[in-house]
């Protein structure tokens, strides 16, 4: 099958800090996503949690709204079985399964198969969409659970990375360098996790990272990206997946690992576009 060339046309970053709304303006966002999506960020104990999945949920609709053109109220969107939201009716839109099923009738073969991946944590919630390309993205802010100390925390988590890559977060001598080395790893992980999208089946051991040796020694600055990241799977190089790695601010670190589908890779670096609420809620509508 032909394919056009892969790209990311979109690389989205919004700071839900700044979003204060009124106990009316909440319950109207809400109204704009589908309504399983609202019934489940009810459910959410805190409410930081809830403004989060809310704004990510409005941010991917704000995506097929703008790049595509597709009418606020029509866009419908889906999960796969390992939880990965798809637009639904378009299996081709979900690169985990097979897409040359359950296309949309209109769809014509030269359509490009798109691919968009969210996450939130701290103050930001992040989008990454891209065409021919499988993408996934993961933010997380720089920081150890309350009522544990750092070599506590380190302590639960440590089996979720090879000894190499423990290494390489234990080296630094001072504890706020560790996590940092730390969450740049969690990221990368994440992310790829979440562009092959197959959530808890994968034993974390086996996907090892490595840093370039100047970017091993030194953190990364607010909109200063590394795209010298490798990766080996059971040892292995794999060649066709890159990654991007930056800092929104000085403490929320971005991920972003994607594998074009394409012959032809028009991958540009590009910046994070921040986005403004407001010009999300004001296109929004009322499902
Ligand atoms: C699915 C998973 C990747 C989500 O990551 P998270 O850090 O909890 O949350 P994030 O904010 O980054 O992303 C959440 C969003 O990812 C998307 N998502 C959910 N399941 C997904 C999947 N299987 N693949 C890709 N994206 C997925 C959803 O949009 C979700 O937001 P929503 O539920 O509000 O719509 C994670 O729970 C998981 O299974 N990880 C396995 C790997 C692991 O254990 N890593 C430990 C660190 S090394």
């Amino acid at each position: 099958m032909f394919l056009a060339p892969s790209k990311i046309i979109a690389r989205w970053a919004l700071n839900v800090q700044d979003w204060n709304p009124s106990d009316e303006q909440y319950k109207k966002a809400l109204l704009c996503i589908q309504p399983e999506e609202r019934d489940r960020i009810e459910r959410f104990k805190f409410f930081s949690d809830s403004k989060l999945a809310l704004v990510g949920r409005l941010m991917m609709r704000f995506l097929f709204y703008k790049s595509y053109k597709i009418p606020w109220n029509e866009i419908r969107f889906g999960r796969t079985k390992e939880n990965k939201p798809i637009l639904e009716f378009s299996i081709k839109f979900d690169l985990t399964h097979d897409y040359n099923e359950k296309i949309k009738p209109e769809s014509k073969p030269n359509d490009p198969i798109i691919n968009f991946n969210i996450s939130h944590h701290g103050d930001w919630v992040v989008l990454v969409a891209a065409e021919n390309c499988r993408v996934g993205i993961d933010v997380m802010k720089v920081e150890c659970p309350k009522n544990q100390t750092v070599q506590e925390f380190f302590e639960t988590l440590k089996d979720q990375f090879s000894d190499y890559e423990w290494t390489v977060i234990t080296k630094p001598l001072q504890e706020i360098d560790q996590l940092h080395q730390f969450y740049k790893y969690w990221c990368l992980k994440e992310s790829y996790v979440k562009a092959v999208g197959i959530g808890l089946a994968l034993d974390l051991r086996t996907i090892e990272f490595h840093f370039s040796d100047k970017e091993e020694r030194t953190n990364l600055s607010e909109n200063k990206k590394t795209l010298r990241t490798k990766l080996y799977i059971n040892n292995e190089l794999e060649h066709k997946w890159k990654f991007e790695e930056l800092y929104l601010d000085n403490l929320h670190c971005v991920a972003i690992s994607y594998s074009a589908l394409s012959d032809v890779d028009n991958i540009e670096e590009g910046r994070f576009e921040k986005i403004d609420i407001e010009e999300v809620l004001n296109i929004a509508k009322i499902l």
